[in-house]
């Protein structure tokens, strides 16, 4: 398997700027590529401000850094220039169909040895894979919000993703610094159904009334050592988000224990996202 030295990046949403920036942070030249007009704008400048953030911390020169890593992300609007990479990853909305057609054009282009990879947070590696003529080179790349700053990918095996391609990607992982952790092709993998059914109760808490929104993220901070509470982290990651990855855990493992509370169904439907929009449990200043 070549090694990993160019990268595209489908989708310049918050997880993709962040699996954008950790590539070029790492030496990779990275290509952004996202159609939504202005997403590209927003894109750079989120970068560049995590770029010197990090840098000033680490006692470097936040401007020759922020060039250093600018210098080797394109921004564009064409998926012709994934044409030259040895990787893509996808991070779009979370939907099998976009997600199916983005990757049936991603296999158009990509280069025959070429890995593709999904940041998906909940469906099925096996399902996008099949919709290639390569469902061996597919894999599972599932990043955690803040990604400059979480340690972990979450490695998921599609059923006909070979060992070759899951060795590639756990090595391009520790390459850019992250900490690969392996999981079969399940519903949510480990980590959403895992920590999806935690937010949704504490919704159902906030929903019935057993406490107020600060005293339910207060019992999980400190009394779990939790570093937000649930509900801020429902904010963090997108109500929206979390609402479809609940859909997909109960329609795909078929139990109504993972059944989304009526109040984030509300919430969504409101437009209270979370930071994103501004308010959600809680209020955020817009970016
Ligand atoms: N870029 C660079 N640095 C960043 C950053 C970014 N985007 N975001 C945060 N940081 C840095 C801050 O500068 C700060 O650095 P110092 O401590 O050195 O000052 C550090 O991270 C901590 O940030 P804050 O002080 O602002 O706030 P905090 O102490 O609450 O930490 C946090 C922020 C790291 C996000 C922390 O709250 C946390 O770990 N929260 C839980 C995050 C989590 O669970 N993520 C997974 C979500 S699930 C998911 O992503 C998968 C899915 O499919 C849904």
């Amino acid at each position: 398997m070549a090694s990993i030295n160019t990268v595209g990046v489908l989708g310049a949403g918050t997880m993709g700027n962040g699996i954008a920036q950790v590539f070029s942070q790492a030496g990779r030249k990275v290509f952004v590529v996202d159609t939504f007009p202005g997403a590209l704008e927003k894109a750079k400048a989120g970068i560049e401000k995590s770029v010197r953030k990090m840098a000033e911390k680490a006692g470097k020169d936040p401007a020759a850094e922020a060039a250093a890593v600018m210098g080797r992300l394109s921004f564009g609007a064409d998926m012709a220039v994934f044409e030259g990479c040895d990787l893509v990853v996808e991070a779009i909305i979370e939907d099998l169909a976009a997600k199916t057609d983005a990757f049936r054009k991603i296999d158009a282009v990509a280069p025959a040895h070429a890995i593709l990879a999904s940041n998906t947070s909940s469906i099925s590696i096996t399902k996008i894979a099949a919709t290639t003529k390569r469902p061996g080179q597919v894999i599972g790349m599932h990043f955690m919000n803040p990604v400059p700053v979480m340690k972990l990918v979450e490695i998921i095996r599609g059923h006909l993703t070979s060992p070759e391609t899951t060795a590639a990607v756990v090595e391009a992982s520790k390459a850019v610094g992250k900490i690969p952790v392996e999981a079969s092709d399940y519903p949510g993998f480990v980590s959403n159904r895992v920590l999806l059914p935690m937010i949704n109760e504490a919704i159902f808490c906030l929903h019935e009334g057993v406490a107020t929104r600060e005293a339910i993220d207060d019992v999980m901070k400190l009394g779990m050592n939790h570093p937000i509470g649930p509900l801020a982290l429902a904010d963090l990651i997108g109500n929206d988000v979390c609402l479809a990855i609940l859909e997909v855990l109960q329609r795909d493992l078929g139990d109504d224990k993972y059944r989304p509370c009526p109040l984030l169904r509300r919430m969504v439907a409101a437009g209270l996202l979370g930071r994103k929009s501004g308010r959600g449990f809680f209020e955020y200043e817009r970016k």
